[in-house]
């Protein structure tokens, strides 16, 4: 009887709710309980699904505060109700580890002694905290590195170099380098910022992608010349016009060809070709695919999956001496997603990396 109320009555609750009787056995679970720890066996033990150490100690002090002598059980969060306890805790559900918010409350007195225990799963929010977390310890840490080195540049010359023509050139030019890295750094975020908060809208305008490719290919000459690759090109000519935000798509091409040049220069080649594809299953639709190659080292495949992340470097060493922020690649990511585009990497080790960007022709649908 009491189970079939408070059944009722749980089923009505939009989170994941359990319901114990004054043994702590199971009475009720609505849907989203069921969805979060499978089938809930009335008349089980509440350890039996929740075995969190805090949250089986709240729900005894729940159904009986008095033969509880501890006030509260820990972790607990602001309590806003007497006798009822809030708490978050990482616990397991159903083989899941999750991040949840909790109440354990006392049931109404009309449906007999026990506990209500209403479930959030935070792990999603808890994800994404983390995510933040991290970016902020990779910035501060990528700005404190150049700011330390010029700190201690600053130090030698006013002190053991003061009078030393020669060492004062050579720090300066450290020192150039280093801020021209942070200026980098810093323009490189606020552009990945820029990008992301309008990742949601289409672009507006059109671009030519022979005729942008062929551009960034000329502004790229001298790095590419001074590496001594051979440029082998292919669908360059002409004009073909679709939908795309020019100055994003130049920042795409340029990365990818100056990595190309940074770190594929061994292999003296690089190849740049675009071509029609006629149906592209992911893009559902005709796409132009812009593909660059190089022959030089190539990535280990054990880095591929993660190599557009943030601040994701293979060698963090080598990409700083070239004064890489290892941004590029993610800024790379959310352009083509703006684009509803894909991009596409593959690379063998010592054999060099081939990175296709696929591009919608038309915008149409979706
Ligand atoms: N063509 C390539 N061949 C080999 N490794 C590459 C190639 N392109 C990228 N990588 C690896 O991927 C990493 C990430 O590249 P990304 O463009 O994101 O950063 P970066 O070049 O270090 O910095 P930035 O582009 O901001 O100057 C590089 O540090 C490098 O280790
Ligand atoms: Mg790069």
């Amino acid at each position: 009887m009491i189970g079939r109320k408070i059944e009722t009555f749980l089923e009505a609750v939009p989170l994941a709710m359990l319901a114990v009787d004054h043994h702590a056995r199971i009475i009720g679970a609505n849907a989203g309980a069921r969805a979060m720890f499978g089938e809930v066996l009335i008349g089980r033990p509440f350890v039996t699904v929740l075995r969190h150490p805090s949250v089986v100690e709240a729900v005894d002090w729940v159904i009986d505060p008095r033969s509880n002598p501890a006030p509260l059980p820990e972790p607990t969060l602001a309590t806003p109700v007497e006798g009822v306890v809030n708490l978050r805790a990482g616990i397991q559900a159903d083989g899941r580890n999750l991040v949840a918010e909790m109440t354990v409350s006392p049931l109404p007195p009309i449906v007999g002694r026990g506990a209500m225990i209403a479930i959030l799963d935070r792990s999603e929010a808890e994800e994404s905290e983390q995510v933040r977390r991290d970016f902020v310890a990779n910035v501060s840490h990528e700005l404190k590195t150049p700011l330390t080195a010029m700190l201690g540049f600053i130090e030698t010359l006013r002190g053991p170099a003061r009078n030393d023509a020669k060492a004062r050139d050579r720090f300066l030019d450290i020192m150039e380098r280093e801020a021209g890295r942070m200026n980098r750094l810093v323009s490189d975020l606020l552009s990945l910022s820029r990008v992301q908060s309008d990742e949601r809208r289409r672009p507006s305008s059109e671009v030519d992608l022979p005729m942008m490719l062929r551009g960034v290919l000329a502004t790229l000459g001298q790095a590419i010349d001074t590496a001594e690759m051979r440029v082998e090109t292919s669908g360059l000519g002409g004009t073909q016009r679709i939908p795309g935000d020019p100055d994003q798509l130049v920042q795409v091409f340029q990365n990818l060809i100056e990595n190309a040049v940074k770190y594929g220069g061994s292999g003296h080649y690089l190849g740049v070709t675009l071509y029609r594809v006629e149906y592209e299953p992911t893009l559902r639709g005709a796409a132009w695919a812009v593909e660059i190659a190089d022959k030089g080292d190539g990535i280990d495949e054990i880095h591929l999956p993660r190599l557009t992340e943030r601040f994701y470097r293979v060698d963090t060493h080598r990409s700083r001496e070239q004064g890489g922020t290892g941004l590029g690649l993610a800024i790379v990511k959310h352009i083509v997603n703006r684009h509803r585009g894909r991009l596409k990497i593959v690379s063998h080790k010592g054999r060099g990396s081939r990175f296709t960007v696929m591009l919608p022709e038309s915008l149409r649908r979706g």
